[in-house]
């Protein structure tokens, strides 16, 4: 069996570890990969966007089986288009990715089917906005609709920030075309919660929870990242919790997209906050999220292919979905001035014993060399019985990977250890 995973960041990485397990799979190719990617998959130069190529490319590489993980191309249709010439995908069709891919779209859905989340406007015009915010309740949050690379939310803490990012976003066009419409939305406070899940339209299998680490510095200042760690399970997300989520996001939001006729099947992610009024839901992915899936795949038993497969085939609810009862830490080691400007090109090393545990985001090959490419260079991720071991143990790997101007937080999982001992 061959298989093509499409993206090529610490997600797609983890994504093939998992997948390479399975021993009936005899290639995996990685299109575009990057030169980490490269030691456990063929990777393929062409850019993750680019549909019409992808296509080619699976067609003539005899490909029968496709991971469309990153959110542009499932946006842009990339699941039809392989479908359409008879390769089985996991991943949402474009009908169904519009749940990532429009913030209006998945507002106007959670508002219709009564599932919890922030109170809300839309604007399609600037000055509108404008004169809503003079009387808005501040703080509040300007989500742009489209796919901003993870930038488009901001959050306001007062009436002036908040007409900067309508201007911004609208009549600026900072986004492009994903600021033409927007919404404007209550400011929300609770732990925030990563739960990504197996749908195959018709049941849903949560996945081991995870908590991502999104500001750039210690104790969650600076800016705002793609993610700079993240931790397995969540301490907040009590088996309660779980319940109540089950009952009353999970179910009503795949339920919802079949009677709209968006049948959703992949991995959708809820991104929820715990409220004192109750779990809500901040953001939907149509994908799993990134460093989220460094933690929750390694702690997946079961076999990632035969889980896929069977969402692709809709048979999710007679397949085993296990997770281990450990915990992971994954510290993301990034470039020194990420995600603002940074240098590239140093030499990465990695210490052999450590490659196993190590997803690599952003580096190149060159010469025999990795040199890095990217702000998010790498993860290293560790699975111990207590989540303080793996946090210790992930640490202690990092101080053994090394390249010039390295930057990491300190305290990845320090606030779930917390919320452990306090729970
Ligand atoms: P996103 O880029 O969509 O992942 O959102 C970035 C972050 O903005 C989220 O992880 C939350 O921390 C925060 N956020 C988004 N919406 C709200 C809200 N309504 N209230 C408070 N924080 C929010
Ligand atoms: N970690 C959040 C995301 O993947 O969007």
């Amino acid at each position: 069996m061959k298989v093509l995973v499409v993206g090529g960041g610490g997600r797609e990485h983890a994504i093939i570890k998992k997948l390479k397990e399975n021993k009936t799979i005899e290639q995996i190719f990685a299109l575009p990969g990057n030169g980490g990617i490269a030691a456990d998959a063929e990777c393929v130069n062409v850019a993750a966007t680019d549909i019409d190529k992808i296509v080619d490319f699976a067609i003539q590489s005899q490909i029968d089986y496709a991971v469309v993980a990153p959110d542009d191309p499932l946006v842009l249709g990339c699941v039809d288009a392989l479908n359409a010439k008879g390769i089985a995908c996991f991943g949402p069709n474009k009908a169904a990715a519009i749940i990532e891919g429009s913030k209006v779209f998945s507002k106007n859905l959670m508002k219709k089917y009564g599932i919890p989340t922030a109170e809300y406007e839309v604007f399609d015009d600037a000055d509108k906005a404008l004169k809503y915010l003079e009387t808005a309740p501040i703080p509040t949050v300007i989500k742009a609709d489209g796919l901003a690379l993870g930038k488009g939310v901001i959050i306001a803490m007062t009436r002036q920030e908040a007409k900067n990012a309508v201007v911004s976003i609208m009549q600026d066009k900072q986004f492009g075309k994903s600021g033409d419409n927007i919404v404007i939305e209550e400011f929300l406070t609770g732990p925030e919660v990563s739960v990504l899940s197996f749908t195959d339209g018709n049941v849903v299998v949560p996945m081991i929870s995870s908590m991502d680490h999104k500001r750039a510095g210690d104790n969650d200042t600076g800016l705002n990242t793609g993610g700079m760690g993240t931790v397995a399970p969540n301490p907040y997300y009590t088996k309660d919790i779980a319940e109540e989520c089950m009952q009353k996001i999970f179910l009503p939001t795949i339920r919802a997209m079949k009677a709209e006729g968006r049948t959703f099947k992949g991995c959708l992610y809820f991104g929820l906050m715990l409220t004192p009024k109750g779990p809500k839901v901040i953001e939907y992915n149509c994908r799993f999220g990134d460093p989220e899936t460094q933690v929750v795949l390694p702690l997946l038993e079961s076999d990632l292919l035969t889980v896929m497969q069977a969402v692709t085939n809709e048979t999710l609810a007679d397949t085993e979905v296990k997770f281990s009862d450990k915990n992971a830490c994954c510290v993301i080691m990034a470039s020194k001035g990420y995600p603002s400007s940074y240098e590239k090109g140093y030499e990465i090393t990695i210490p052999t014993e450590l490659l196993d545990s190590t997803y690599v985001a952003g580096a190149t090959l060159k010469d025999g060399k990795l040199l890095t490419s990217g702000g998010r260079v790498l993860g290293v991720t560790s699975i111990a019985n207590t989540l303080k071991e793996a946090i210790t143990v992930s640490y202690k790997k990092v101080e053994n990977i090394n390249f010039e101007n390295r930057y990491f937080r300190n305290d990845i999982g320090s606030k779930a250890l917390k919320a452990g001992e306090e729970n």
